[in-house]
């Protein structure tokens, strides 16, 4: 299996119930490698362009004000197989519908306050790492 590397983001509504440690242990024992972590409070510019490709969904103005309301904690996250094992890990969009033992069903409240973002391929993955973080700021794997 490839090795690859996918992007997290730890939403405000899990760094608000101080869940950041809990999030992040649960990924390193999941066997993921942190190259990058940073704590940002995203600009309403920097969400939206972040989330442009759902700009004409219902729910885009909803999700820009969540994301933006309060500090999120980006990472930059590495395995095998990495994209689809951290949407495992990760759960269902909609933590109702999420298996147990998954972030969204221990940390997530509904659809939109859902605690984690994951990108979606591989090919996004290397999208949103970028949009994030200069190739500078992403440590070489271990
Ligand atoms: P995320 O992985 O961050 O990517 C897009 C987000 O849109 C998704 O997680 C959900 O949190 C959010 N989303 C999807 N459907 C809805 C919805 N019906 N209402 C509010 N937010 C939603």
């Amino acid at each position: 299996m490839a090795v690859e590397r996918t992007l997290s983001i730890i939403k405000p509504d899990a760094v608000e119930k101080k869940k950041v440690g809990a999030i992040l242990a649960m990924l390193e024992d999941a066997g993921f490698s942190i190259l990058a972590l940073r704590r940002q409070h995203l600009s309403r510019e920097v969400a939206e362009g972040f989330y442009a490709v759902h700009k004409e969904r219902g729910f885009f103005r909803e999700l820009v004000t969540f994301m933006t309301r309060s500090p999120v904690v980006i990472a930059v996250l590495e395995r095998d197989d990495a994209v689809k094992q951290y949407r495992g890990v990760m759960g269902a969009t909609d933590p109702a519908e999420a298996a147990a033992n998954t972030i969204r069903k221990a940390f997530g409240a509904n659809k939109g306050e859902n605690a984690v973002h994951g990108s979606d391929s591989v090919e996004n993955a290397r999208i949103e790492i970028a949009y994030f973080f200069p190739a500078s700021e992403v440590a070489p794997s271990a």
